[in-house]
């Protein structure tokens, strides 16, 4: 393998790199992967003389973009930076750009790394601050101290609407947590956050002149105007826009404790303390309503700059509607029968008034209704149809179907999905125009501040790598590699992800050692919100500080000893290291249990560590038949594979990750199933490789090497390749 990787480089020196897949992690450890990248043998030494130099255009904001790239690389490399004489990093603008980050703006740069300097140069300061980025993410540590290796980029984005929407309503967001996220999400190139202000649990922004919205409707959680202001700066700053979202005409609860003549029945209103849809929506037959939409949207719109204002429109059920006398009657003096065309109308008179104010309009996928203002920007949450729909009726789409993080779903299967597949997958050049881009979702009923790092990185990264980089940048092994790396430089950025995760085990365990916590929660998976709808559950006031909230949504430490497993084809370098894990894993139970007979928060996960103890006991077994080449006992494989599928039911809505790597070493073991030739293609090299391999019999081979190949071939194109591991596997067996 270590030859084959390294034949490939040699050849690879010079030559354009334009795949994620042609280049291994440690060679550019970038995410979103550049446009086009040429990698050269050399490294430019990054030490405490670095120093950038501005050349060409320069400005207050460009000046605080390397200032802040300075200090970064300072944290990331724990190098006390002072100026040297000479420039390491020389940065060359052409010209300001857009001050306020505008759609659509030139995010493009092109830099060059040499073994004595580097160069920048961008048209546009947004251009250099993305450059600026990449160079951060390239600098390692090397034999001689950090370095970054010579290479020469050429990167632009792909989309031009890259976005995180984040919910700051049904659990208050601080400022704090907003500035962390931006930094993170300009390590990444992002370049929309989507600020979701208002919804049925609060109103989340001081209106000088509704005082009473966040006076009642807030538990005293918002953001003063000075906040938003110093947000939108922030996010200015690093060359992202800031489009704030007022939930309208449903999901208004919320403003009507303080307003409830706004509302289409008599109330009265308290906030909404439990998660799902509701009712109360806002009275669209009076023309109060608009009076005071009018006054809102203006002094709101005075503190967004971006065009682009967020009316939500999701999820009206239309009942309060439908039982309002005056309302009904109101649309049969407009000849209106329907809720849908009573939600057309309301749109029609917001659209006006957000062009008043000089606003262009954003919702969600159900404002896509008759009549809308062709300007009018589709956010498509409810599948990739309506984004389709949108552009084909001359509306900019956003996809963020597929883009939940509230679901807590594998980064690979975010990564999968593209704004262009589908029913995009059938339109025209003209209307592939109108698709923008797309943005990721961060509903905040399972998340607080202290856990939403978590749920949104480092999964975020990888849909960012999908809206940045060239289409056929798609390879997910790849992408997995890049993204453990780019997650390690977040943490320096100061997002939390990764570093809250052991004071919530501490408390969960305190007094005692949360050791054993950690080996559980290193295997396991928190469930999405999906499986985490219950009743007991499905409130506000529920505290999030179970064991669920502290594990990630996607196990790293799995991931690695998958691949450590599929390994095994090739060489036995793994099994010290499986073996000690299986035994660890034996032995936890042991030493969780007593944590959990004190303890009502670790009691509910003590079967998940039987479980684990179980799936490490399968494991070992696995590995010594395998290891000593037995043939497994009849039956052995099907009943283990049994055992494997009950340990894998959630439990304490946890999924035990850690089974996984153990079914693929029991397959191992097993007779080749026919479904697995199915799945990937192989090369005789390899199997012939293995075979020879004192570990592995010929079945785990040719298991494991159609299992292990990720060639994206389809499957008849390399029958002949399974016909010879076959005949090779009967010579031999
Ligand atoms: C939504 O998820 N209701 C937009």
């Amino acid at each position: 393998m270590l030859v084959a990787r390294r034949f490939h480089l040699a050849i690879r020196i010079g030559t354009l790199i334009a795949s994620s897949a042609m280049v291994s992690a440690a060679e550019l450890p970038l995410m979103p992967f550049p446009s086009k990248a040429i990698v050269s043998e050399g490294r430019l030494r990054v030490d405490s003389s670095f120093r950038v130099g501005l050349n060409g255009y320069s400005d207050l904001r460009l000046m605080a973009a390397v200032d802040r790239f300075v200090a970064r690389v300072s944290r990331q490399t724990g190098i006390p930076m002072l100026p040297g004489k000479a420039a390491t990093l020389e940065v060359e603008c052409k010209e300001r750009g857009s001050l306020v980050p505008a759609l659509g703006e030139d995010e493009s740069y092109h830099l060059e790394i040499r073994p004595d300097q580097a160069s920048l140069e961008a048209r546009t300061v947004t251009g250099a601050i993305r450059g600026l980025e990449t160079f951060a993410q390239l600098i390692r540590p090397g034999p001689d101290g950090f370095q970054a290796p010579t290479v020469t980029i050429e990167d632009r984005p792909r989309f031009p609407w890259r976005g995180l929407m984040l919910d700051a309503v049904r659990h208050w967001m601080p400022v704090s947590v907003i500035e962390r996220n931006l930094d993170a999400m300009a390590a990444v190139k992002l370049n929309v956050f989507h600020w979701h202000l208002s919804d049925d649990q609060g109103f989340r922004v001081e209106s000088r002149r509704y005082p009473r919205l966040t006076q009642m409707g807030s538990d005293g959680n918002f953001y003063t105007q000075a906040d938003v202001r110093q947000v939108v700066a922030y996010a200015q700053d690093r060359g992202i826009r800031v489009i704030p979202e007022f939930d309208m005409p449903g999901h208004t609860t919320a403003w009507f404790v303080g307003y409830p003549e706004l509302a289409s029945a008599p109330g009265p209103y308290a906030i909404e303390r439990k998660w799902g849809v509701f009712a109360p929506s806002l009275d669209l037959s009076r023309e109060a309503t608009y009076s005071f939409l009018d006054g809102l949207i203006g002094e709101m719109a005075a503190l967004f700059p971006d065009p682009y204002f967020h009316v939500g429109g999701d999820e009206v059920d239309g009942a309060a509607w439908r039982q309002s006398r005056s309302i009904q009657a109101f649309a049969r003096d407009h000849q209106i029968t329907t809720s849908r065309d009573l939600q057309a109308y309301f749109n029609h008179r917001l659209q006006k008034l957000l062009q008043k104010h000089g606003k262009i309009m954003i919702g969600w996928d159900e404002v896509l209704g008759p009549g809308l203002a062709r300007e009018t920007v589709i956010q498509s949450w409810r599948g990739q149809a309506s984004l389709a729909e949108a552009a084909v009726r001359g509306h900019g789409a956003v996809l963020s179907f597929g883009y939940y993080l509230d679901q807590l779903w594998p980064a690979s299967r975010h990564y999968a999905i593209d704004p262009l597949d589908g029913a995009a997958g059938d339109l025209t050049p003209e209307q592939t125009k109108n698709i923008l881009g797309g943005e990721a979702c961060m509903w905040s009923e399972y998340v607080n501040a202290e856990t939403v790092d978590s749920r949104i990185w480092p999964r975020l990264a990888a849909i960012a790598e999908r809206l940045w980089s060239p289409r056929d940048v798609t390879d997910a092994g790849s992408m997995y590699e890049r993204l453990e790396n780019v997650s390690r430089t977040l943490e320096w950025t100061g997002v939390e992800h990764q570093s809250a995760l052991e004071p919530m085990l501490d408390r969960l365990a305190s007094p005692r050692s949360s050791h054993a916590l950690r080996v559980l929660a290193g295997v396991s998976e928190a469930l999405g919100i999906e499986g985490r709808r219950n009743l007991a559950e499905n409130a506000s006031l529920v505290p999030l500080n179970r064991f669920v909230d502290a594990v990630r949504p996607e196990s790293e430490r799995v991931r690695t000893l998958e691949l450590a497993v599929k390994s095994l084809t090739t060489s036995s370098a793994a099994i010290p290291e499986l073996r000690a894990t299986l035994t660890e894993w034996a032995a936890n139970e042991a030493e969780l249990r007593p944590l959990g007979e004190a303890n009502l928060l670790v009691a509910e996960v003590v079967p998940l560590a039987t479980h684990l103890a179980v799936a490490g006991r399968i494991g070992l077994r696995a590995l010594e038949l395998i290891e000593t080449k037995q043939p497994a006992p009849g039956g052995w494989v099907e009943e283990q594979s049994r055992e494997l599928d009950r340990l894998e039911q959630p439990t304490a809505q946890v999924r035990l990750a850690a089974v996984r790597p153990v079914r693929l070493l029991v397959a191992t073991v097993g007779p080749l199933p026919t479904a697995r030739l199915r799945l990937q293609a192989l090369d005789s090299a390899s199997v012939r490789r293995g075979i020879e391999h004192p570990c592995n019999t010929p079945a785990t081979v040719l298991n494991w090497t159609i299992e292990t190949n990720r060639s994206t071939m389809r499957l008849n194109s390399k029958l002949w390749v399974v016909r010879l591991a076959a005949r090779m596997l009967r010579s031999h067996e």
